[in-house]
């Protein structure tokens, strides 16, 4: 254990596991020995170790998964936190089956991600959709307004659910839009998948349970350094019913929760408790410095900046370039970045987002901007207004409930017969994996023609039964 370490309790137990000698009988099937008989297989699973049998005995009786919890808690002010080895999908799926019946309504935000659709119709709960603002001068979604939730609070939502931040770093008016909720005893559940940072700096907006909501949802593998599919769902007992969330959580888990993705979150726990506030401010400077490196070279203003929103509103450690902004092509810089063996998180036509997390420095700033000066400069043209993308600017048409449509008889229909008809499917560009059509809904001229024009600006569509769009899967009529 590292000396500079507060107490992880499962990642302690992760390392010393490894420090016994054992003699397992019991799962899992590759006893930290498949490398005898095959040493590539070994290479993959003789590091793995499972929560039940290894972090912890069988039985849990050293209750270290509760005790790493227990402290989850107390960092981020809550009554209760969960551990996660299935992702953000996972864990938007335990409080949304928490929260209700079949047939209840949800207030939730159009940019929601598909993991949150999906678990709707799991739990039978219907959407009232609110479209998220656009800044005129960014084209970027800028959250949910207050009014835009008012405005739905007589159909009787119990509950809103929020996606903070987006995709691309901008957030809704958090205080208002949990006061407004709270007024009508509406719980605020808060996806906030690429959130896991906030709070822990003064330099990025504070985590949504500071500011009253009742849940949050974080992929601890997305903005933190956890391992992959790792989150943490964590919540307020006063609009909520903790006992119903437990028993949603374990209903939905796997029985065999691996332990690297538990003990990772542990880890990045006890790392944001002891060096959060050093570790993000350092990253938000090093971002400050590459974009304005990589700004220097162009005239107009090629990055969303937090100076382009209200305070609080966006967060600081985002790289998202406005490829439209230079009369580039983003797919085009993407394939660029890629032949120089650089990834970026997305791309669209108008947008490049490159994800910096708390493992990156300067010296991987410095490497990217060396790489992407030359790319930009390049791509060059004359600038274009921005075309918000198909996933924030359509506005659902709903004819059949989600889950009534995720159950009904389908058929395929080619493209051009398929406006007019209900969408079986969900389909999204895939990031940000927000679905411009959800079951139930209309599949319109401007839906068919703009899912066909991004891909083929080389953006994927995502969860099409016909990956090729040229027949949707619709509602038998
Ligand atoms: C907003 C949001 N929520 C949830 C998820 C699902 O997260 P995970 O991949 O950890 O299951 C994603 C994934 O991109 C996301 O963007």
């Amino acid at each position: 254990m590292s000396s500079l370490r507060v107490s992880a309790p499962l990642l302690d137990a992760y390392l010393s596991y490894f420090e016994h000698k054992r003699l397992p009988f019991t799962i899992p099937g590759h006893k930290q020995r498949a490398s005898r008989i095959d040493a590539d297989l070994g290479l993959v699973v003789d590091s793995d170790t499972p929560l039940y049998g290894g972090l912890d005995e069988i039985k849990l009786s050293n209750h270290v998964l509760k005790r790493a919890e227990a402290l989850a808690a107390t960092l981020w002010g809550a009554d209760y936190a969960r551990f996660s080895t299935g992702g953000s999908t996972h864990a938007n799926q335990a409080i949304i089956l928490a929260l209700g019946k079949p047939g209840d309504k949800v207030a939730l935000s159009r940019t929601a991600h598909r993991s949150v659709l999906s678990a709707l119709v799991l739990a039978g709960l219907e959407p009232i959709w609110l479209s998220p603002e656009i800044d005129a001068a960014t084209g970027v979604p800028i959250g949910i307004p207050v009014s835009e939730f008012e405005k739905i609070i007589d159909q009787k939502p119990i509950a809103l659910l929020l996606t903070e931040p987006g995709y691309l770093g901008t957030l809704s008016d958090l205080p208002a839009l949990i006061e407004s909720a709270h007024a009508h005893a509406i719980p605020v559940i808060v996806d906030a998948a690429w959130g896991g940072h906030f709070g822990f700096s003064s330099l990025v907006p504070k985590h949504c349970l500071a500011l009253g909501a009742d849940a949050l949802i974080t992929s601890t593998h997305k903005a933190l350094p956890g391992y992959s599919a790792s989150a943490l769902l964590i919540a307020q007992g006063k609009y909520l019913n903790l006992d119903r969330i437990e028993q949603s959580f374990e209903t939905t888990h796997t029985t065999s929760p691996a332990g690297a993705p538990l003990a990772s979150i542990d880890g990045c726990r006890a790392l944001l408790q002891t060096r959060g506030q050093e570790l993000i401010s350092q990253l938000v400077e090093d971002v400050a410095a590459f974009k304005k490196e990589v700004q220097s070279h162009f005239d107009l203003p090629i990055f969303l900046n937090p100076s382009d929103f209200p305070v609080d509103r966006f967060d600081s450690t985002k790289i998202v370039l406005r490829a439209n902004q230079l009369g580039a092509n983003g797919v085009a810089i993407e394939k660029a970045l890629q032949s120089q063996f650089i990834r970026v998180e997305m791309a669209d036509s108008d947008t490049v987002v490159f994800l910096a997390t708390l493992a990156d420095s300067k010296v991987e700033f410095d490497a990217l901007a060396e790489v992407l000066i030359p790319i930009l400069k390049e791509e060059l043209s004359a600038a274009r207004k921005t075309a918000t993308s198909l996933s924030w600017s359509v506005t659902p048409s709903v004819a059949l409930s989600m889950r009534d449509a995720y159950f009904a008889e389908t058929e395929m229909v080619a493209a051009a017969q398929a406006v007019g008809r209900i969408s079986a499917d969900l389909i999204a560009p895939y990031p940000p994996g927000v679905a411009v059509v959800a079951p139930g809904e209309l599949l319109t001229k401007v839906i068919i023609e703009g899912l066909a024009a991004t891909k083929a600006a080389g953006v994927r569509i995502a969860y099409a039964t016909d990956p090729t769009l040229a027949s949707y899967r619709v509602v038998k009529s």
